[in-house]
């Protein structure tokens, strides 16, 4: 599936849709599972690329982890139970596999290579290897530890009390690893609110972690125990369907189990600002908080979107930037400077294929302004082999006047391996 040519222009997208597992929420319950005493079932884990990378990676790490239609199942013998791997860990195109790697790796006793895909080699990896290097971490790589491949050397750690210079959820979860296995206690302060799906299942896996104002307070030198995990729908994948739901003539989705924790909820936010027609339904908490978001198509004003939003939206930008397309008048986005380190530079990608479907948008420093209304045509474009901007030029076709040809198509399977099934099915109208 290199290139792959969609014409869905004038779809009416109508039914019931449940997305597959949340891609943060699965990658943790295999590393908790995995780093437990016991066994640890998993439901609804997402298998895309990226989480099977950790999966991957663990098994090389001496970890016993069962699949089956179902269920994952892991067998966690503690931190002990990791084992000095014989080959290079591969983590393949996921920073959160890297980055979460490297401060649970950081105080195990063995040396350790991790190498991942072209994306990774390119995407910062200092932001962790300073925090973990003043803990004791030894950790080299290529240009002094900036990039992969890394090496690492485990030793014991100490705590520190630290002050994320970014709002990143994967650097607080490297050190939060590493904190674990530190003697005393770890403080990290965070700028921002970000996602907090590791301090939850610290909790679900038996151990304690403290939140006060902006700081985390994690006790070191903590055990845990397997336990059973359902992985709610994960919103990121669900936002593709709530714009193309609020864009796409004559459409209704209804969207279940959908994890709504609040610290991952800024779509719904800027579609409720924009004056998209949308419900929340009975919010049920499992560990996590999930619920039923139901879409219709909308009339949408444009927006500001920045400060304390943008973490808890980030990687939904790129399709939030097409809703914007269709909403009257100017929207802006700003504060968003971490766009430029992700999978790829998603304010370049993301500007540069809507303006090749005619859409009048604008790259900033710090973001991107787009006006709208415009009609959108069909057009030549390429994911760049960013799996968030092959879904953004997906939805975006479904509007698009024409056809759309989509170039690395074929990157949508790190987080939606069933992304096309799924369109397909509620383009039919049919109820899943
Ligand atoms: C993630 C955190 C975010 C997000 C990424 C997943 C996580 O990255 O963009 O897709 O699972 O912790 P940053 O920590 O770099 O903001």
């Amino acid at each position: 599936m290199k290139e792959m040519e969609i014409k869905l222009t004038d779809s009416t997208l109508q039914g019931h849709l449940e997305v597959p597992g949340d891609k943060s929420i699965s990658h943790r319950s295999i590393m908790f599972g995995a780093l437990a005493d016991g066994k640890t079932t998993i439901r609804h884990f997402l298998k895309g690329e990226d989480c099977l990378s950790t999966i991957d990676c663990f098994r090389k790490l001496g970890v016993e982890i069962e699949e089956t239609e179902e269920e994952i199942i892991v067998h966690g013998k503690g931190w002990k139970g990791l084992e000095e791997p014989k080959e290079v860990l591969d983590t393949g195109n996921s920073g959160t596999t890297t980055r979460l790697l490297l401060g649970i790796l950081a105080g195990c006793p063995f040396h350790t290579v991790l190498v991942g895909d072209a994306s990774i080699a390119e995407r910062p990896m200092d932001r962790v290897t300073v925090p973990l290097s003043q803990m004791g971490a030894r950790i080299n790589g290529r240009s002094e530890g900036r990039f992969t491949p890394l090496a690492i050397n485990g030793t014991k750690l100490r705590p520190i009390h630290y002050e994320l210079p970014v709002a990143s959820a994967q650097v607080k979860s490297a050190v939060i690893f590493a904190g674990l296995q530190a003697e005393g206690e770890t403080i990290i302060t965070e700028p921002q609110l970000t996602r907090d799906h590791t301090e939850k299942m610290i909790e679900q896996f038996g151990g304690s972690v403290t939140r006060r104002g902006n700081d985390i307070i994690i006790p070191g030198g903590q055990t845990f125990k397997g336990t059973d995990i359902y992985v709610p729908g994960d919103i990121s994948s669900a936002a593709f369907f709530l714009v193309a739901g609020a864009i796409s003539p004559d459409s209704e989705i209804v969207l279940e189990k959908v994890g709504l924790n609040p610290t991952r909820t800024g779509i719904i936010d800027v579609l409720k600002d924009m004056g998209a027609d949308i419900e929340i339904q009975e919010a049920q908490i499992a560990g996590e908080e999930v619920g039923t978001v139901t879409i219709r198509t909308s009339n949408l004003k444009g927006v500001e979107i920045g400060g304390d939003l943008i973490p808890k939206l980030i990687d939904e930008i790129p399709v939030i930037a097409l809703l914007a397309t269709q909403a009257e008048g100017r929207t802006v986005i700003k504060d968003a400077e971490e766009l430029k380190v992700k999978e790829t530079n998603r304010i370049d990608t993301v500007v540069s294929e809507l303006k090749k479907l005619g859409a009048e948008i604008e790259a900033t420093d710090d973001g991107m302004v787009i006006h709208g209304k415009k009609g959108l045509s069909g057009g030549h474009v390429s994911s760049h082999g960013d799996h968030r901007i092959g879904m953004m030029l997906a939805v975006a076709s479904l509007v698009a006047e024409g056809t759309v040809i989509l170039e690395n198509a074929e990157a949508i399977a790190v987080s939606y391996p069933s992304f096309f099934e799924d369109m397909d099915r509620l383009i039919q109208g049919k109820k899943s």
